[in-house]
């Protein structure tokens, strides 16, 4: 059978397959339950790419008293002339004394998860963790290493399980890899 998939010119082959995600994903839930246990967490799943990685972990976490939100980065023109402003918008109000879990899909130079850790972290939460489905250590610009890491892996273009290319493939259930990276 030819697993090849062509995407907007690409080509992918299969690289995690839908049962090693949710094996994954379980063990994550896990560390997570032991972590937090006792605690009321409020999840944070960073659209759009979270989202179904988000869904599995918080049913598999299994913390009924966690709460989830979901927040999206924006970029709009700062009151300065120059260049980009990043905000996070859909946080809650107040999320002082809370403990936080931020869900992304993927680290890749790390850049937006410390930019959102800081922005986060002035609003005075009681803690802030990072689980991330996909993390790239090879690309890092920062040194940031998440605390929760469903996979480890080399530095190549990723889509499929909310992993996109162009807004496509998202739905796809196994993880593909790009064979010209
Ligand atoms: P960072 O700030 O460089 O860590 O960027 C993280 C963001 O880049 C992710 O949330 C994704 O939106 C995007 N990204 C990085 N690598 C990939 C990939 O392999 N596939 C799809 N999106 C990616």
């Amino acid at each position: 059978m030819d697993n090849k998939l062509k995407v907007n010119g690409l080509t992918f082959v299969p690289f995690l397959r839908e049962e090693q995600i949710q094996e994954q994903v379980k063990r994550v839930a896990g560390e997570l339950r032991r972590d937090l246990e006792g605690k009321s967490p409020l999840f944070l799943c960073v659209l759009n790419g979270a989202f179904i990685f988000a869904a599995d972990l918080f049913r598999e976490a299994g913390i009924n008293d966690a709460e989830i939100a979901f927040v999206k980065y924006s970029s709009y023109q700062g009151t300065q002339s120059t260049g980009t402003v990043k905000q996070i918008i859909g946080l809650p109000e107040n999320i002082e004394g809370r403990d936080i879990v931020i869900i992304e899909d993927i680290v890749d130079t790390g850049l937006t998860a410390d930019r959102m850790i800081s922005d986060l972290k002035k609003r005075n939460p009681a803690s802030v963790r990072f689980a991330t489905l996909l993390h790239k250590p090879e690309s890092s610009k920062t040194g940031f290493v998440p605390d929760y890491v469903a996979f480890s892996i080399p530095p190549k273009f990723i889509i499929g399980y909310g992993l996109d290319l162009d807004g496509k493939v998202r739905n796809l259930r196994d993880i593909y890899v790009n064979t010209e990276d």
